[in-house]
């Protein structure tokens, strides 16, 4: 039901103002529904309670080339079943869509990766089995998949080229005879092949609880895990953008596994286990010659006197040495500096 009181006129009213301003040149809606007919408007948009300024336009080029573009709307909106619609309730990721997957020939779900994140370090319930303290700390799937750091398929992790292969089409053009299978076979595979995310990117969805002291000491977690990864080198590397630096994923995903399968170190299977983390570093693409020593590296250093004796005293030392070469050659350089811009300067008095 629609309740008309002056804040719904308001806003619905400023809704179609700013349809009617902004509407860019009408595109024909792809979706079964007809939502687009009034989410391709730029302009849609209201104030929520909380007075934030909340978009509701959908761009359709985008959306069609996301990942859920053969998704539609009222697949994960179910809610909406009328128009025009009552507010939208919240959308449940493991809702079933009409998408069947073709080696089950089930209609498709993302089940299995809550299934998979209900085993993994992530999970509400430990090892034995017992649901931990502080569920509301751990991460759901929009927690980690929200919109602020969504990329275009496009962008990748640099040893794979972006988008389609020109060369592999023509490859494929030669046995299989309709474009529009090829595309998207090719980009349903080749997206897959690589991480989308740039390694500061994965680092940034980790750091909203891992860089929570309080959070990190409410679980037992020793460390400012992301704040420490970018003290090292790879997490230096990353801060600059290279994206062949290892990200939180490279290490604590066992070989082979989802990236929702995370262990911890603890844990005897955990490939960031005391004992396997040597195969970490020894990685075909990473440090392939390395010997299992490398791996008593650590990766996660906080310089802190009580846990890191050694490094906070190298640290010190560096500190000290940089800060003792350093500020005479300053000294010296400014006291050139003074002489060059007033050569005939002098504190004693002419006679
Ligand atoms: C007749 C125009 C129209 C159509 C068609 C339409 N919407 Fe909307 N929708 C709106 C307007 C206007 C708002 C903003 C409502 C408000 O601010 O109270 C909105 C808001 C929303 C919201 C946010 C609501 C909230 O309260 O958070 C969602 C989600 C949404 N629409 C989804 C859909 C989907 C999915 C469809 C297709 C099944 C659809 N809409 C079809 C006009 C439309
Ligand atoms: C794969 C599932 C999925 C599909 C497909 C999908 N949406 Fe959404 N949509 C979401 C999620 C998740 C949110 C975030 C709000 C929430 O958690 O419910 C959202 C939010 C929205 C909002 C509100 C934005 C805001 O700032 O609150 C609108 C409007 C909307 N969707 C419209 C659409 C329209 C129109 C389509 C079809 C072109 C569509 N959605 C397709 C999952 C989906
Ligand atoms: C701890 C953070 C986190 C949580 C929680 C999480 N995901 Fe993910 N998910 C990721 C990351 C990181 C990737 C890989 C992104 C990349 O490759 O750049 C990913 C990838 C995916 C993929 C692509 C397939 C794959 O494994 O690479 C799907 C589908 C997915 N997530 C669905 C979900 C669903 C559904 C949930 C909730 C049940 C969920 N995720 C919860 C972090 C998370
Ligand atoms: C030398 C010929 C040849 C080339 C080149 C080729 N394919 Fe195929 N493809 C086939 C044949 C034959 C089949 C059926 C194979 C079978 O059923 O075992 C097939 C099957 C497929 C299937 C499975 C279809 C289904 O419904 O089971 C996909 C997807 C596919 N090819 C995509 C591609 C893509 C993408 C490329 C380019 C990168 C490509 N193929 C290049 C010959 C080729
Ligand atoms: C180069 C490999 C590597 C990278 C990159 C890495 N880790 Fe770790 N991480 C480890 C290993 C190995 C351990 C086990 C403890 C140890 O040996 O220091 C660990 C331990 C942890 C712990 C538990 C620490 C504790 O104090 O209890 C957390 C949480 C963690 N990592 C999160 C992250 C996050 C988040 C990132 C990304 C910002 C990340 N890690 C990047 C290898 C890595
Ligand atoms: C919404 C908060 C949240 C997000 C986001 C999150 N985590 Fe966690 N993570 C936790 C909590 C809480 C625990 C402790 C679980 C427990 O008490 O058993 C944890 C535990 C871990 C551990 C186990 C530490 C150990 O004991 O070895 C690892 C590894 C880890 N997270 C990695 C990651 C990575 C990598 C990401 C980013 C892709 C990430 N987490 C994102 C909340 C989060």
């Amino acid at each position: 039901m629609l309740r008309l009181n002056a804040k719904t006129i308001f806003r619905w009213s400023f809704s179609l103002l700013a349809m009617v301003l902004l509407a860019p040149p009408s595109v024909p809606a792809a979706d079964i529904g007809n939502c687009l007919l009034c989410h391709k408007y730029p302009g849609l948009s209201r104030i929520d309670e909380d007075g934030r300024l909340r978009l509701l336009f959908i761009n359709e080029a985008t959306m069609n080339s996301s990942v859920h573009a053969r998704v539609k709307c009222e697949d994960c909106h179910t809610d909406i079943k009328k128009i025009p619609h009552d507010p939208a309730k919240k959308v449940d990721c493991l809702t079933q869509c009409h998408i069947v997957e073709p080696t089950s020939e089930q209609k498709f779900s993302h089940k299995e990766v809550a299934r998979f994140l209900s085993k993994s370090v992530h999970g509400l319930k430990d090892r034995d089995q017992k649901p931990k303290k502080h569920p509301e700390d751990l991460p759901s799937c929009k927690d980690c998949h929200d919109n602020p750091l969504y990329r275009p398929l496009s962008i990748f992790k640099q040893k794979v080229h972006p988008g389609i292969s020109k060369a592999a089409l023509g490859r494929c053009r030669v046995c299989h005879k309709k474009d529009e299978f090829i595309y998207r076979f090719y980009n349903h595979v080749t997206t897959r092949l690589h991480k989308i995310r740039s390694p500061k990117n994965i680092a940034e969805i980790c750091a909203r609880c891992h860089d929570d002291a309080q959070l990190a000491a409410r679980h037992g977690l020793s460390t400012k895990a992301v704040y420490s990864y970018g003290e090292t080198f790879h997490g230096k590397a990353a801060l600059f953008l290279d994206e062949r630096v290892p990200d939180c994923l490279d290490c604590h995903v066992n070989p082979g596994r989802s990236v929702h399968q995370m262990l911890s170190y603890k844990d005897s299977n955990a490939i960031t286990n005391e004992n396997n983390k040597g195969l970490i570093c020894a990685n075909m693409d990473c440090h392939p010659g390395a010997s299992p020593k490398l791996a008593e590296y650590r990766v996660h250093p906080e310089f802190d006197l009580e846990r890191n004796p050694y490094q906070f005293y190298a640290q010190v030392f560096f500190l000290g040495m940089t800060g003792s070469v350093l500020l005479p050659i300053m000294g010296l350089l400014f006291l050139d500096l003074l002489r060059r811009m007033f050569p005939n300067a002098s504190l004693r008095r002419r006679k």
